[in-house]
């Protein structure tokens, strides 16, 4: 990839970021940090294997998708679980808005999700890459049905305000910009190459065999000129009886205009390992995943309890809670298994080792925003025929917007209005829910002249002020991964800490599987040690 490339060329890991963020928005410096190993591909396909727990007690904290993996996976082992919950509902982050969801940021009011019914927004994990196999384990355990997450369509719009020239602030179909980009790329090269340019570096095998790789390329005419390609669509579309066909392909955009416009920064944000197609989705919401694992282990769960505090010696670990009426109680056990989100958990009274609490403390946490819109009609399919897909946007507080997946030429859907990430997520998550909504809506038309229109309702969701989360995702630096979280994937005494965060998944629910896989295994080999 061309990030190796930049990688040798001296770029420290992080200023190689950094550029990618400051040119290409964040679907670029997401791809990026995919190439750089940040999320790389999940590793593991299958639980471990175990068995004989002989009825140990594991006291599990937290019932998101990693907590909900340990007590699955040990409770079939013969261990005695039980899992505290601080929601009245499983899934951690795993969660879809859909009719009465509703949520309460810090300090702000709360929301009820009012979309028709059938409409959702999966606000937290939205797509499933086809690699992560662990995710696909228990979607075919828990027989979730899935379908594709179109996570590249050649007919969204890409659109850069901030470009330069007549394509500027226009949005321009990303299939049409990556053919014009390619071709005029490919035929200035194509050029060079047959006058000599790189014979130095090439036989003349070599030459015609790259000449021809550019042609194929680049869609190029036998006099090697890029003039377009029918892959960019028609003018006037081929049809029936007698008119000619097939149309005249469209006519390509000039080079400078594409050039300058920036609209070609977005076309490798989906060619990264964890953005490839397949892409999938659960039919009818995320949250159909937790909702497998709570089918399952619910009666483990005890929902609405808060754990105040943890502690340890070498007999076992005691949990403090408060549930739901305001009753506290202490639940005993031989272990602990606690998948509660290190930004959570650093505020808490729990016996650990000093270097473990420090450690805890050192990572940050992703500030991410996401807002589901309501629309009247499905004005995407039926007047621009984009089924699916994002339509990229260099208003950073937008970032990027979805289409959905589901629904195909239904009556209405929902429309994620943007997606953003660290400053501008801490921005418009202090806005409220309806300045949230005009703010998407004011943003959509500049892209969609019908957005405002046909806004319905909207459901927002600032993941930094979720209580119980406090961030997206975990973004370890170079520093606390190298120091901090070696720490945190070993047990503090019967203390074993579980989540995406500890994993090079961060930010996908395949971190946490797989964080908790390992996790489990390590306290069944001790267990069968002793
Ligand atoms: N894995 C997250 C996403 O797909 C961050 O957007």
């Amino acid at each position: 990839m061309g990030s190796q490339f930049m990688m040798g060329g001296g770029f420290s890991r992080r200023r190689f970021l950094e550029g990618l963020g400051g040119i290409g928005g964040s679907s670029l410096l997401m791809a990026g940090m995919s190439a750089l190993g940040f999320g790389i591909a999940s590793a593991q396909a299958a639980p471990p294997k175990l068995s004989g727990g002989g009825g140990k007690r594991v006291v599990v904290l937290g019932a998101g998708v990693a907590g909900m993996t340990s007590a699955y996976e040990l409770s079939r082992a013969g261990y005695d679980v039980v899992v505290l919950e601080a929601r009245g509902f499983a899934g951690g982050r795993c969660q879809t808005a859909r009719k009465g969801f509703q949520l309460t940021e810090l300090g702000g009011e709360t929301q009820n999700c009012d979309f028709d019914d059938g409409l959702y927004i999966n606000h937290g994990p939205w797509r499933i890459p086809y690699h992560h196999q662990s995710t696909l384990h228990y979607t075919k355990e828990f027989n979730v049905p899935l379908e594709i997450f179109v996570n590249d369509n050649d007919n969204s719009y890409v659109m850069f305000d901030k470009g330069k020239g007549p394509l500027a602030g226009k949005p321009v179909r990303k299939g049409q910009v990556a053919a014009d980009i390619r071709g005029a790329a490919s035929e200035m090269l194509a050029k060079q190459v047959k006058q000599g340019a790189l014979d130095q570096q090439m036989t003349a095998d070599d030459r015609e065999a790259f000449i021809a790789y550019l042609v194929h390329e680049g869609y190029l005419t036998n006099d090697l000129a890029y003039k377009g390609t029918e892959g960019r669509g028609f003018d006037v579309d081929p049809g029936p009886g007698v008119v000619p066909g097939p149309g005249k392909a469209s006519t390509p955009y000039p080079f400078a205009d594409v050039l300058h416009s920036n609209a070609w920064r977005t076309l490798s944000s989906v060619t990264a390992y964890d953005q490839q197609r397949t892409m999938f989705q659960p039919v009818g919401g995320m949250d159909r995943i937790a909702k497998g694992f709570e089918g399952a282990i619910g009666k483990l769960i005890r929902y609405n309890h808060v754990v105040k505090k943890l502690r340890q010696n070498d007999k076992g670990v005691e949990v403090a809670y408060v549930d739901g009426d305001g009753v506290s109680g202490v639940i005993k056990a031989d272990y602990c298994i606690c998948a509660i989100p290190l930004s959570v958990l650093r505020q808490m009274d729990i016996e650990v080792s000093k270097p473990f609490k420090e450690a805890i403390g050192a990572v940050s946490y992703a500030l991410v925003g996401k807002i589901g819109m309501q629309m009247k009609r499905r004005f995407w399919e039926e007047d621009h025929h984009i089924y699916g897909g994002h339509i990229y946007y260099d208003d950073a507080d937008i970032n990027s917007m979805a289409l959905p997946s589901t629904g195909w030429q239904s009556k209405k859907g929902i429309i994620l209005g943007y997606y953003q990430f660290g400053a501008n997520a801490a921005k418009v998550s202090a806005l409220s829910p309806a300045e949230r909504q005009a703010l998407s809506a004011k943003a959509g038309s500049k892209v969609f002249p019908e957005f405002a229109d046909n806004v319905e309702t909207s459901f927002s969701a600032s993941w930094h002020r979720i209580e119980h989360n406090l961030g997206g995702w975990a973004q370890w630096s170079d520093e606390s991964r190298k120091d901090a979280y070696p720490l945190l994937c070993e047990p503090d005494g019967r203390v074993y800490l579980t989540g995406e965060h500890l994993s090079y998944l961060t930010g996908w629910q395949a971190g946490g599987i797989e964080s908790a896989w390992q996790q489990i295994a390590k306290l069944h080999a001790r267990v069968h040690a002793a």
